[in-house]
């Protein structure tokens, strides 16, 4: 008999646990139906930006502002282009109606900002628009060098509690690696409303361009390797927090799902490998995945899951400085070098 896949991520009751992460791959109707079909569990849709939100209430107020100084001849002119004004954030909720109607798998929206703003009300047209959970993504990089550690958090955590206020469907928070301490933040996220924490955000990285001297805005995929980091502070806050964790960011095969499973994660989403080979690529993971828990004997993945987190690992002193200093001294080039 085949070992049962099921988890519960969100509090949401998942097929198994491969959840499509958000990406473009998750924002045309078609390709979210062949990724059911393929086997994943949830999808979270590409985010709706902060700036978007803004720039369209930006937008709004100044056709208005127009308007209301206009002759009634002008006007007769103005409504009808509003009328047309379909905005992004329109057109978005009409992504994530049209997402809940086509799928019966949970669908998970995504907002995706830093601040504290008007903004934030969209989660709950997220969630009368159908969607079964909200994932906020908080890209804040920090450049302000008068601002403590403290008032950073501050933000990430005023901002869950103003979306988890909002609505009655679970938040999912997605963060970057970069805390002083991430396990009390994590702890302090879901006490601020957070059903789950996603780790991690790839910030994208910037390159430099040697001949124009410029920044250049620089997108690439993810490579296996860099589920590590993730790995290691799901295993560390495995246990230590009440929400979900997921792992993000360098999942690329059924190893690395099984792996994300015995730290302790509900969860693994997948973007770049999705990307790269499909949404059929899903079938091939979750068939390994099955695979692998029947030659090991396993009946089920919650029988597997966080047994090699940090308080349940043969060796847990390996997640965090064992045998580091064993390992630089010992190192051997590659041959050849
Ligand atoms: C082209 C592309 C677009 C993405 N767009 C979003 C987005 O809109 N919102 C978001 O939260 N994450 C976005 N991501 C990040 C992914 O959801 C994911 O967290 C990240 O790529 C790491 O996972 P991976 O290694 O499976 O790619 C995007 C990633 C890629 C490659």
């Amino acid at each position: 008999m085949s070992a049962h896949l099921g988890t519960t991520w969100l509090g949401l009751d998942l097929a198994n646990p491969l959840v499509a992460s958000s990406s473009p791959m998750t924002g045309e109707i078609d390709r979210l139906r062949a990724l059911e079909e393929a086997g994943v569990a949830a999808v979270v849709l590409p985010s709706l930006f902060e700036e978007q939100i803004e720039h369209e209430a930006l937008e709004m107020q100044r056709l208005v502002e127009y308007g209301a100084g206009s002759f009634a001849e002008a006007l007769e002119g103005y409504f009808p282009e509003m009328d047309r004004y379909v905005t992004t954030s329109e057109r978005y909720l009409e992504l994530v109606a049209a997402a809940t109607r086509a799928l019966s798998i949970p669908v998970v929206a995504s907002l995706n900002g830093t601040t504290r703003g008007g903004w934030v009300k969209y989660a709950r047209k997220l969630q009368d628009a159908g969607a079964d959970a909200i994932e906020l993504n908080v890209f804040l990089i920090p450049t302000d060098a008068y601002a403590t550690c403290e008032e950073t958090e501050r933000r990430y955590l005023d901002l869950v509690a103003a979306v988890a206020e909002d609505v009655t469907i679970p938040v999912n928070v997605k963060l970057g690696p970069f805390f002083s301490n991430l396990t009390h933040t994590a702890r302090e996220l879901v006490e601020a409303g957070a059903a789950g924490l996603s780790l991690f955000n790839r910030f994208f990285q910037p390159d430099i361009d040697l001949e124009e001297l410029k920044v250049v805005p620089n997108l690439t995929l993810s490579n296996p390797g860099e589920v590590r980091l993730p790995l290691r502070w799901v295993a560390l806050l495995c246990g230590k927090v009440r929400g979900s964790l997921a792992v993000t960011s360098g999942v690329w095969s059924a190893e690395d799902v099984l792996k994300s499973l015995l730290v302790g994660a509900d969860v693994a989403m997948m973007a770049s490998a999705l990307l790269r080979h499909g949404p059929g690529y899903a079938t091939t993971v979750l068939r390994g995945v099955s695979e692998w828990l029947d030659e090991h004997e396993y009946e089920s993945v919650s029988q597997l899951r966080g047994s090699m987190c940090f308080g349940s690992a043969p060796n847990p002193e390996a997640f965090i400085r064992a045998n580091y200093m064993e390992m630089l001294v010992t190192y051997t080039a590659p041959s050849g070098t």
